[in-house]
């Protein structure tokens, strides 16, 4: 059985004022769950996430890193720094940096080497546009992103990968994939790491939906076989409306 996955993407959102009192907000409503709970917030809400955190099972985790170890890359962080505050993951490739930022499936794949060599856990993030989906290219398209994404990962990384198939076209619109397309895809992910890799690592590697989960749908969405839980941004601003897609 695969643990479900439950995490908040808060994208550029909070200070870490606003994300502390989240925090408190959040373990008052949190005790315990049989699935894995976390946020990805912006480096410099990491270490008074984690504090605030601490003695729960709520991880934390960062957006975004740099493949190289270190160097001249002003406004980059280098996978050391995020060890060095104990993230529990990394999100690699969301939509919005290859959007917005030039990522291309060769640095995501650089990213996710150095991620898995500094024992970073990533969330890889993969998705076709709405007119790669109107043209009904969407599996072609997330096929490819899969195998570049992963190119020369082993069975053991990619046995412990979280893969969050994010289709552009649902993410921060409100309109929200249905259960039957996203277990489709999310069915064909697990197909397509089968055909690279082999049956052992499709059961084990984790693939997460992404793409306006909110509690109104959250149920409907985990409870698909091939969904092992839910990368979710707008809806985990707010304790009261992610404490209920954690108890989906
Ligand atoms: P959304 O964002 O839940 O606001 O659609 C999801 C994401 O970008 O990870």
């Amino acid at each position: 059985m695969r643990k479900k996955v439950l995490v908040g993407n808060w994208k550029m959102y909070k200070t870490i004022n606003e994300a502390v009192a989240f925090a408190d907000e959040f373990n008052q409503l949190f005790s315990e769950s049989p699935h894995e709970v976390g946020f990805c917030c912006s480096f410099t809400q990491i270490a008074s996430l984690k504090k605030a955190f601490n003695g729960t099972q709520i991880k934390v985790g960062a957006q975004n890193m740099h493949f190289e170890e270190e160097g001249a890359f002003t406004g980059e962080i280098s996978p050391a720094m995020l060890t060095e505050l104990k993230v529990d993951y990394c999100i690699i490739g969301h939509s919005e940096r290859r959007q917005y930022f030039g990522e291309t499936d060769d640095t995501v794949n650089k990213k996710l080497k150095t991620a898995f060599n500094h024992s970073i856990n990533p969330i890889l993030c993969v998705g076709e546009h709405l007119e790669q989906r109107d043209g009904g290219k969407e599996f072609d398209v997330v096929k490819s992103q899969i195998s570049e994404d992963l190119d020369g990962l082993t069975d053991e990384q990619v046995s412990n990968l979280i893969i969050a198939y994010e289709p552009i076209w649902a993410i921060g619109t409100g309109r929200t994939a249905s259960p039957e397309q996203a277990e489709e895809m999310c069915g064909f992910i697990r197909e397509s790491v089968k055909e690279l890799y082999n049956e052992s690592v499709s059961d084990k590697v984790r693939i997460q939906y992404g793409g306006s989960v909110k509690p109104a749908n959250a149920t409907e969405l985990m409870t698909q076989n091939n969904i092992d839980g839910a990368l979710v941004g707008g809806a985990s601003l707010k304790p009261e409306d992610f404490i209920k897609i954690v108890n989906f």
